[in-house]
């Protein structure tokens, strides 16, 4: 990383600037630069694309990014790319989720470590447990988990379609995992009974009733739009709830005058971006898992073509399954 550049590369930068000049001081663009330019040249060489995250900072989302999105598209345009090489900025279940769907192509992760509080909460033994315990009860796995606990599962679903997976099923029951909070958020708008496991994102558990009040009373005529991994009390403060991809829509929808996004820091920057009439109030949280991903570290992977994601044929096999009927829904 340099924080000087030479004009020519300034110059062929600058297009890339100009979109996220609102959310990236001018004396921080020479260090992104270089990094950029080189991911751009080694895309082609490598051919490679790059899914990202909605949490991924604006550098990555808005300037070297191919495919943006909550991770139900994410899922969902990984299995339509032509390229033999995924680079996936994001965490490594969306890694892996990628990897299941295109089990011919290379599928890298810029840093292992990237993972998930979620996806760390549960194991594929838990899972049988689970099953033992309500005989004959469908077993619903989040995305945010590893290979082996969706392979353990009946299907998966994703905070974008969670009540539509949950309601195709049919059945007054469900086993829901591992986000106690998403199942309940998702038992009380759909009336299923629903058998929940205690993990919880880390970053979505932080907030509180008491800040959504606090948010209201601060900030006059503000739009509170939550994600459903938060408790339901912060739920049921807000005036919308969805995916990250479904808060983004509202925006782009309806462009309150003012809005606060109850969710990972890196939403609002990247929303910000295309809403400069929108005025964002940013209380959030990090999650320190999205943010182990960075432009030095893609560049790295593409570099080097590590790390490469894999997966134990026996457990890819019945995971895969999960998640192609989730996609069928
Ligand atoms: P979505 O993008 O699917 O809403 O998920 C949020 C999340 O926490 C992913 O890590
Ligand atoms: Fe996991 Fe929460 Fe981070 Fe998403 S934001 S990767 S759910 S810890």
């Amino acid at each position: 990383m340099s924080l000087s550049a030479s004009p020519d590369l300034m110059a062929r930068t600058a297009p890339l600037y100009d979109r996220v000049k609102s959310v990236i001081p001018s004396i921080e663009w020479p260090a992104f630069a270089e990094d950029i330019d080189a991911i751009l040249a080694l895309k082609r060489e490598r051919d490679a694309v790059i899914l990202a995250h909605n949490y991924q900072t604006p550098e990555i989302f808005h300037c070297v990014a191919d495919i943006v999105g909550d991770s139900l598209a994410l899922a969902r345009e990984a299995m339509k790319v032509d390229a033999g090489v995924i680079v996936l900025a994001g965490v490594h279940f969306m890694a892996e989720t990628a990897k299941l769907l295109n089990p011919a192509k290379r599928v890298l992760i810029p840093d292992l470590d990237a993972g998930c509080s979620l996806a760390a909460s549960i194991t594929a033994a838990d899972v049988r447990l689970l099953r033992q315990r309500y005989p004959g009860v469908p077993v619903v796995t989040y995305v945010n988990t590893s290979a082996a606990v969706k392979a353990e599962s009946d299907i998966c679903c994703t905070s974008g379609n969670a009540r539509k997976i949950v309601e195709s099923l049919g059945v007054p029951k469900v086993i829901m995992l591992p986000d106690e909070y998403l199942a309940q958020n998702i038992a009380a708008e759909t009336g299923v009974e629903i058998v929940t496991w205690a993990g919880h994102c880390e970053v979505h558990e932080r907030f509180t009733a008491q800040d959504i009040r606090q948010l209201r009373a601060s900030h006059p005529g503000i739009v509170v739009l939550a994600h459903p991994e938060c408790p339901p009390e912060v739920v049921g403060e807000s005036d919308f709830t969805g995916s990250t991809a479904a808060m983004i829509d509202y925006v782009d929808a309806k462009r309150p005058a003012r809005v606060v996004l109850v969710t990972e820091c890196s939403m609002s920057d990247n929303v910000a971006v295309q809403h400069p009439e929108v005025e964002f109030i940013r209380p959030c949280n990090l999650c320190p898992h999205m943010k182990q991903i960075t432009l030095p570290k893609i560049r790295r992977t593409l570099e080097t073509m590590r790390h490469e994601v894999t997966i134990d044929p026996t457990v890819a096999a019945p995971a895969r399954r999960a998640v192609e009927r989730m996609l069928e829904i």
